[in-house]
């Protein structure tokens, strides 16, 4: 059995040289990076630079061109179907925009996955999973509203409740705070912080909101041109000389990265 210093040095997730192109545009020119077990690892990065293709890579839902994508003992690239979708049910998968479906009540949002992947879970088993998944975001009395009655914020966290329910050990987070006001924001980041220390969860958090990388990060990358630009603590970014990272960081102050 591992103890707990092991397992917060343990890699869950390894990518090494992975390149992804569109017709003649390169996108991903050889990343490299490595997701520790139950660490909160911060993407920062121009828009356009290839966030969110790099996690869709990881999962999958797009093809990378060379390169490996390691998940969990598990390389990606090699898997047929069926053991694709046995890993991908370790990965939890927060979407850039995270559409609720506007037709389902919230509690018919919740109970698609858990069906989807427990099918044999009884009508108790599933009412007090969705209960409990409410409850860890905070809303727990929003369970019969359609999604058209719910904030931005409100309907963020009943995403976020969406991917929580089926227990992941990963959770892939495309900003989840964009388009919300700083409260809100703040309160996104908080319930990513209580996700890593509940469910133990590894996580990736894309992000341009600076606070929410700061309430988060144990760790930060930096993307550029295809590539890790920086890697870090949030100290090494806000203390960092150079240019482009300043310009991300230059107006805040000082902070150390939460340890884990
Ligand atoms: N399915 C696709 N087909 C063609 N081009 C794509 C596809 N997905 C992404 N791209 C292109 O890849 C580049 C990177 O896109 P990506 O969505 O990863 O950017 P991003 O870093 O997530 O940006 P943002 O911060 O705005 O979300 C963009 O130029 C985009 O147009
Ligand atoms: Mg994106």
């Amino acid at each position: 059995m591992s103890t707990s210093l092991e397992k917060k040095t343990e890699n869950v997730v390894v990518i090494t040289d992975l390149t992804k192109s569109f017709d003649t545009a390169q996108i991903l020119k050889g990343l490299t990076l490595s997701l520790k077990k139950e660490e909160n690892l911060v993407v920062l990065g121009k828009s356009g630079t290839g966030k969110s293709v790099l996690i869709k890579c990881i999962v999958r839902l797009l093809k990378s061109d060379s390169g490996t994508i390691n998940v969990c003992g598990n390389e990606m690239t090699e898997l047929n179907n069926l053991q694709l979708n046995e890993v991908r049910r370790k990965i939890g998968f927060l979407f850039q925009g995270g559409a609720l479906y506007d037709s389902m009540t919230v509690r018919e949002n919740l109970e698609f996955p858990l069906r989807r992947m427990f099918k044999n879970l009884s009508r108790a088993e599933v009412n007090a999973k969705v209960q409990e998944a409410l409850e860890n975001v905070g809303l727990p009395d929003s369970i019969d509203k359609m999604p058209s009655e719910l904030s931005g914020g409100m309907k963020k966290r009943i995403s976020l409740a969406r991917t929580i329910i089926v227990d992941p050990e990963i959770m892939l987070y495309d900003e989840p705070t964009t388009g919300l006001d700083p409260v809100s924001s703040h309160e996104i980041s908080l319930l990513i912080n209580e996700v890593q220390a509940k469910y133990k969860t590894s996580s990736i958090i894309i992000t341009h909101d600076i606070e929410c990388a700061k309430t988060v990060a144990n760790r930060i990358i930096m993307l550029q041109d295809g590539k890790v630009y920086k890697e870090g603590t949030l100290a090494d970014f806000e203390n960092s000389d150079d240019a482009l990272v300043n310009s991300y960081f230059k107006s805040q102050n000082i902070t150390n990265t939460k340890t884990i």
